[in-house]
């Protein structure tokens, strides 16, 4: 295995009632406070108010940006950006899921630079992110891990892009995980979000480099939690204890602890933003539907080992029969977790996705060349990944 370096800096506040510590910290990098947060589930929720009433006793200044959309715009960034330059903020608060914390890391960004946002984002100019303002965030949706990662995706409608991008500057400072928060999020969210967490930890997990055993048991462990506390958050969405290991599931399936120096690409992810960005869909759907198909695709004799030892260690399937059959057990079981146990939508064709979108999705999928993940995958590969979501 590689070396690696482990440095994880983003102080988390875990549990009930820790929003009375909100001020404190918030505190420490200024006084002028710009709260982002999305379409206004954190008003019904109440936690605006709980928000607002922390940072007046803490005697800061408020300032705002709503309507963060799901999939982010860069128009949101755009917007953010400006209030900042304007305003004099000295650090943001972001509060809610995977689409606020990401557009608030890049509005972090671009506060700092004279540049359009977009700039950070564009390949052809990837403009470096020498430095952000800081940010603090409060979770209210298990899912992406960016409440705890140095990642930020962003979407740009006039280009029909969405694209990622990892930067140590862009880590929360501090992030606050309260599970209750999260008792709100609908079944389909819930659902979504669970197979993100589960897609952040196969994309290490199915890997072409050797292994470290312990972090492999870390992963079957993470894999295990979802797939028994995501049916149970469905059902009864305010189970504590179900919320609560989702939600701290979302955060080390991405925040680089398991990846330990692993240095191969992702696969399913760069497949899955096109659909977003060419559809608008839910990530986490996207890359359920893809998920089963890619193992499938890369599923031969060299690469066989690994799908026993998932289907063996996460799923319980009996390890004493036939290689193939085993591997293959392994993937049914997760599509039926998927489709029949989250009751997400099992296809491209019923969620309006359409192949004659697959060749130019595929060619922006690999716009950085050959995947080189699990298994190489060209434009035409995926593209016959693509084929199979049908
Ligand atoms: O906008 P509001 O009103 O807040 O409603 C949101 C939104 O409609 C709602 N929601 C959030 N918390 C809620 C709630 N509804 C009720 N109660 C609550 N407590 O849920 C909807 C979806 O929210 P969103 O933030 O879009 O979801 P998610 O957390 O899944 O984020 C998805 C985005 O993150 C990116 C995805 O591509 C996508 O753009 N990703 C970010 C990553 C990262 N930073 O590392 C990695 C991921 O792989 C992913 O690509
Ligand atoms: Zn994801």
């Amino acid at each position: 295995m590689n070396k690696f370096v482990y440095d994880i800096p983003t102080k988390v506040y875990f549990g009930k009632d820790q929003i009375g510590n909100l001020g404190k910290e918030l505190s420490k990098f200024g006084k002028r406070v710009l709260l982002t947060y999305g379409g206004g589930s954190i008003k019904k929720i109440g936690l605006y108010d709980a928000v607002v009433e922390q940072i007046k006793e803490a005697g800061l200044e408020l300032f705002e940006l709503s309507g963060i959309e799901p999939n982010p715009r860069v128009d949101s960034v755009r917007e953010g950006a400006q209030i900042c330059k304007d305003q004099n903020i000295d650090v943001l608060l972001a509060v809610g899921g995977g689409s606020t914390i990401d557009a608030t890391k890049f509005i972090a960004a671009a506060a700092c630079v004279d540049h359009d946002a977009w700039d950070f984002l564009d390949t052809s100019k990837w403009a470096p992110i020498e430095k952000a303002l800081p940010i603090v965030s409060i979770l209210t949706l298990s899912a992406t891990g960016s409440e705890m990662d140095t990642a930020a995706v962003i979407s740009n409608l006039e280009t029909k892009e969405k694209i990622g991008r990892m930067d140590r500057n862009l880590l929360p400072k501090v992030s606050f995980l309260d599970p209750t928060n999260t008792f709100t999020v609908s079944p389909y969210q819930t659902a979504c979000g669970s197979a993100d967490i589960i897609s952040h930890i196969m994309e290490v997990y199915f890997n072409q480099e050797n292994d470290l055993y312990m972090l492999d048991c870390f992963m079957e462990g993470m894999l295990k939690t979802v797939i028994k506390y995501a049916p149970v958050a469905m059902v009864e969405p305010d189970n504590y204890e179900a919320r609560a290991n989702l939600m701290w599931a979302s955060s080390w399936a991405i925040n680089g602890f398991i990846t330990a120096g692993k240095r191969h690409a992702w696969s399913c992810h760069p497949m899955e933003h096109e659909l977003s960005a060419f559809y608008d869909i839910t990530h986490g759907l996207g890359l359920a539907i893809l998920t089963p198909r890619w193992m499938e695709y890369c599923l031969d004799e060299s690469r066989v080992d690994k799908y026993v030892q998932f289907a063996v260690n996460v799923f319980g399937v009996d390890p004493s029969g036939e290689k193939m059959e085993i591997a293959k057990k392994g993937i049914e079981l997760l599509s039926k977790f998927f489709f029949e146990t989250l009751g997400l939508k099992s296809n491209f064709t019923e969620i309006g996705i359409k192949p004659e979108d697959f060749s130019a999705m595929a060619k922006q999928a690999c716009r950085g060349g050959v995947i080189e993940g699990f298994k190489p995958l060209a434009q035409a590969d995926i593209e016959k990944i693509y084929q199979m979501c049908l």
